[in-house]
């Protein structure tokens, strides 16, 4: 269990299946996500079941309310990095700062418990929403790789983008402020 300030991440279990298949199939999901073709529940399981062997792969939960899934994998032992991705599966749940609390909080595990030196991650190019929130998570944009993905009919280019431990503490800090109540003295000096 990994905790944020609004979230929570907890291991995939098998009663997840259901769910997962009905975010990953959800058609904004599928289309920023990038995958290529729809998914059965077999697809799932398989899916589910290779991120456990090449990473760590977690369920994003809001209290009790599981709304979406992230990860880490490729890992480079010797240069010590490993790559992130995310979604959230449940679109009433967007624009809250869940998936900034949930990136920051495996942020914090990547580099405070395992210890690593960066992550990385590419996003479609068209994908403006996820690339504000990874940049107030401290990533930064690296390298434009021009029509990487053949995407629902036309070429989509790749924004590749990555951050180090300095640049996410820098990130955690100033999210932790901007959430932070102003106390006694900040109200009665107004
Ligand atoms: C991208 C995604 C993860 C964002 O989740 P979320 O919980 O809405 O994200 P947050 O609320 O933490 O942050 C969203 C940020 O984008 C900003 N934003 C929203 N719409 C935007 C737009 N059209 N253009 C630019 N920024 C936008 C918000 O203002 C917010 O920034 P702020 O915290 O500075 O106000 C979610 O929409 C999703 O799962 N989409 C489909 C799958 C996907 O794109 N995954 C990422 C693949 S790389």
């Amino acid at each position: 269990m990994i905790r944020g300030d609004k979230v929570l991440l907890r291991p995939i279990e098998e009663t997840d299946y259901p769910l997962l298949h009905r975010w990953m199939n959800h058609p904004e999901v599928w289309h920023y996500m990038d995958y290529e073709r729809p998914f059965s529940m077999e697809d799932i399981k398989e899916d589910v079941e290779l991120a456990r062997r090449e990473g760590e792969p977690f369920i994003i939960c809001v209290g009790d309310r599981p709304v979406g899934r992230i990860g880490l994998n490729r890992f480079r032992g010797r240069d010590r990095t490993c790559g992130i991705y995310m979604f959230i599966g449940e679109p009433a749940f967007w624009g809250q700062g869940f998936a900034r609390d949930a990136v920051l909080a495996l942020l914090s595990y990547a580099f405070e418990r395992m210890d690593l030196h960066q992550v990385e991650l590419w996003a479609l190019g068209d994908n403006d929403r996820a690339v504000a929130m990874y940049r107030r998570c401290g990533f930064v944009e690296e390298a434009r790789l021009r029509e990487r993905s053949f995407n629902q009919g036309g070429w989509v280019d790749h924004i590749v983008m990555s951050v180090n431990r300095e640049e996410f503490l820098k990130a955690r800090a100033s999210s932790r402020d901007a959430n932070r109540e102003p106390d006694r003295g900040d109200r009665t000096s107004r």
